[in-house]
């Protein structure tokens, strides 16, 4: 990134002329920033963006979208070769470290994260408190909330190993956790991690074994199941990535800040769209009742969204539902499964692109619409959609602190507001209020 002071930017009252002069500042790529905190020192005034449509939070070196274009790189390089050429273990060294590793940088990564793949025995008690039947985002935001109360020689966030080891416990243990909630789900026993498996292999491993008989690894889905983590782990400053950053900003430990992101996550204009749109297509049902939807997801008097559409940067193709559709085909295949449902999203996709309405606004596919075919053809139960989302994303969230720990002054978040409320006025004893 450059500053360029002699790149300024004016703003002037129209009305009054008073005017201030701003920095512009440039980065790698992506549109120029006007550095506006010195505005309210200078004016008196501050800006309004209540969703942040245009508003930029930090600098960061992670992960670069250009909407307009349907790009997305981590690092520099490219989702597209990255899940077609790397691993998610690959994929979360560049994220945390900036680099794709070597051999045996890798190796050691490896080993690390495979080191700590163990929760504390204790918390498995955790899980005996929940309805069997709570939603797995429930039990996902209290149980990684609660490793705070575990790991006490790893929350120093002023330590870069502390912050280190909090970052390999969170990759290494979320999916852990995330198979225990699925099998607590299921009401069958916790599988331990197991040493001699790659990291999708143990997660697949610890969702479907059973102490029953031994677990075969199946390669299609391993590689399936590693593919979606790539393509989940980073997104620039998402609801969530920005919940972390914010809870972070308070000096909050590093399990807390995840925890706060899986809330965020939830949502179903978040994360939890996988879910909404397998369930979207079950109430669609068959081709025919398409048009029908596609009205009601353009009635402005109708709450219901196309899900699996739509997205705040992206105004062309999300690149990773390209790869995504294109694993969906793949999986479905090698596992000969015909599911409908993949023809009734390929026929609702043709026609909502053919639609004036989608079009004008520019909505495409994103990385939800597809994603929950292929994991409901892996066998995963659809409430457990967004929990594979953070399992994921949560490589990028602390990748995201930790970019955020390293820069030279931690200062709280803490935006402003426009009041609209009522003007100041006298206290009404209770008897003399209407
Ligand atoms: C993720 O931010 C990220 O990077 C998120 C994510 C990540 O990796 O972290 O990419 C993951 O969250 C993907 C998005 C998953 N959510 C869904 O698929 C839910 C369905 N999508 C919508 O809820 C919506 O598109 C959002 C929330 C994703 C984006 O909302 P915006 O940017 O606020 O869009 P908008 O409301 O400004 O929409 C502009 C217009 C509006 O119509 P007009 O007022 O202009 O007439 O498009 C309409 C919206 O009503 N619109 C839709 C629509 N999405 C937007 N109309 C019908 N169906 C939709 N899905």
């Amino acid at each position: 990134m450059t500053e360029t002071p002699e790149q300024t930017f004016t703003l002037t009252n129209d009305q009054t002329g008073e005017s201030c002069k701003l920095p512009l500042v440039e980065g790698t790529y992506g549109p120029h920033c006007i550095d506006i905190r010195k505005l309210y020192a200078q004016t008196g005034h501050f800006t309004l963006d209540p969703s942040f449509t245009a508003t930029g939070s930090c600098k960061s070196r992670l992960t670069y979208i250009d909407g307009d274009k349907g790009i997305l790189m981590h690092r520099g390089y490219d989702i597209k070769d990255l899940a077609a050429e790397s691993t998610f273990m690959e994929v979360c060294h560049l994220l945390l470290y900036g680099d794709l590793p070597n051999r045996s940088q890798l190796d050691k990564f490896i080993h690390d994260i495979t080191y700590h793949t163990m929760v504390h025995d204790q918390i498995n008690y955790f899980y005996r408190g929940f309805r069997r039947d709570a939603h797995p985002m429930a039990i996902m935001c209290g149980v990684v909330g609660a490793m705070s109360a575990f790991y006490h020689d790893s929350l120093d966030i002023y330590d870069p190993r502390q912050r280190e080891i909090s970052a390999h416990r969170l990759i290494a243990k979320i999916p852990t956790l995330a198979a225990m909630t699925l099998k607590y789900s299921i009401g069958q026993p916790f599988m331990y991690p197991r040493n001699d498996l790659t990291y999708p292999e143990n997660f697949l491993y610890m969702c479907f074994g059973v102490p029953a008989e031994p677990y075969n690894v199946n390669p299609i889905l391993t590689k399936a199941m590693d593919r979606i983590l790539i393509l989940h782990a980073d997104h620039e400053q998402n609801a969530s990535t920005s919940t972390v950053r914010l809870a972070g900003s308070s000096q909050a430990n590093p399990f807390a800040c995840i925890a706060s992101g899986i809330a965020s996550l939830w949502g179903p204009s978040h994360g939890g769209a996988n879910q909404a749109v397998l369930e979207m297509l079950d109430q669609i049902g068959h081709k025919d009742n398409i048009p029908q939807f596609i009205e009601k997801a353009k009635d402005k008097e109708d709450p219901f969204k196309l899900m699996g559409f739509g997205h705040r940067v992206y105004k062309n193709f999300d690149p990773r539902a390209e790869v995504m559709r294109e694993s969906c085909h793949e999986v479905l295949e090698d596992l000969g499964i015909d599911d409908p449902k993949l023809e009734l999203a390929m026929e609702l996709e043709r026609i909502a692109l053919e639609d004036p309405y989608f079009a004008e606004r520019k909505l495409f596919p994103n990385v939800d619409f597809y994603s929950g075919i292929i994991l409901k053809a892996m066998g995963f139960p659809v409430s457990m959609f967004t929990v594979l989302f953070a399992v994921s994303r949560t490589v990028g969230w602390i990748s995201q602190w930790k970019e955020m720990m390293e820069e030279p002054t931690l200062k709280i978040g803490r935006p402003r507001q426009l009041y609209t409320g009522p003007a100041e006025r006298d206290y009404v004893p209770i008897e003399k209020r209407g």
